[in-house]
């Protein structure tokens, strides 16, 4: 079930998030980098960022936010999918809903920056109709024009309930 985070997900929302970049990064990875998301709630919510999570028996198992910048434009980070329920189109799910709340809001494109050599990465935001604005060895930046219609989600993922937008829980 996709639905926005609530303040009972800090903690694992917080790990999901950690855990996937300490993947990423192995022993040189420093969570005292990370230290936004100590407090998620004040840090994103209460700055005007949408913060969804993916619960699926009672785990938190797939989370992504949307940063509002120079009111026009929104900003995708902190995508994470837990490793057993990868490959089943939730990082896909989350994006694609933190680009329609962002075309609800008003936005006009949607930006993100991945690390090139995250080819999982590269390749989810490719999937979900993002253009490649330039890349170099190290950074990629892609962007999604608002103006446009998004990509459906091909496949339903397994085992997910979705929550239509506005429903109540
Ligand atoms: C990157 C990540 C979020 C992808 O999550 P996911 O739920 O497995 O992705 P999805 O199942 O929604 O994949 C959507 C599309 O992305 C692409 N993709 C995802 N993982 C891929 C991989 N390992 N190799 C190649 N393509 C991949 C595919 O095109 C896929 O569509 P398909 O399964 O129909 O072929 C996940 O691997 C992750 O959490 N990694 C660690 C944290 C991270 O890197 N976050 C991104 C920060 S920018």
């Amino acid at each position: 079930m996709l639905r926005d985070f609530a303040t009972r997900d800090q903690v694992a929302v917080r790990r999901l998030i950690l855990g996937g970049l300490r993947e990423r990064w192995g022993n040189s990875f420093d969570s005292s980098y990370n230290s936004d998301l100590a407090d998620i709630a004040s840090n994103y919510l209460a700055r005007g960022a949408e913060v969804v999570v993916v619960e699926h028996e009672d785990e938190i198992v797939a989370t992504g936010m949307l940063l509002q910048e120079r009111g026009v434009r929104g900003r995708i980070v902190r995508v994470s999918v837990t490793p057993a329920k990868r490959r089943h189109g939730l990082a896909k799910m989350v994006v694609l809903e933190l680009c329609e709340r962002g075309r609800r809001r008003g936005y006009r494109a949607i930006d993100v920056l991945t690390d090139t050599p995250w080819v999982s990465a590269v390749a989810l935001y490719r999937s979900c109709g993002f253009e490649e604005l330039r890349s170099d060895g190290s950074d990629t930046h892609f962007v999604l024009n608002l103006g446009g219609s998004l990509p459906t989600v091909g496949v339903r993922p397994r085992n997910v309930r979705i929550r239509p937008p506005g429903a109540q829980p």
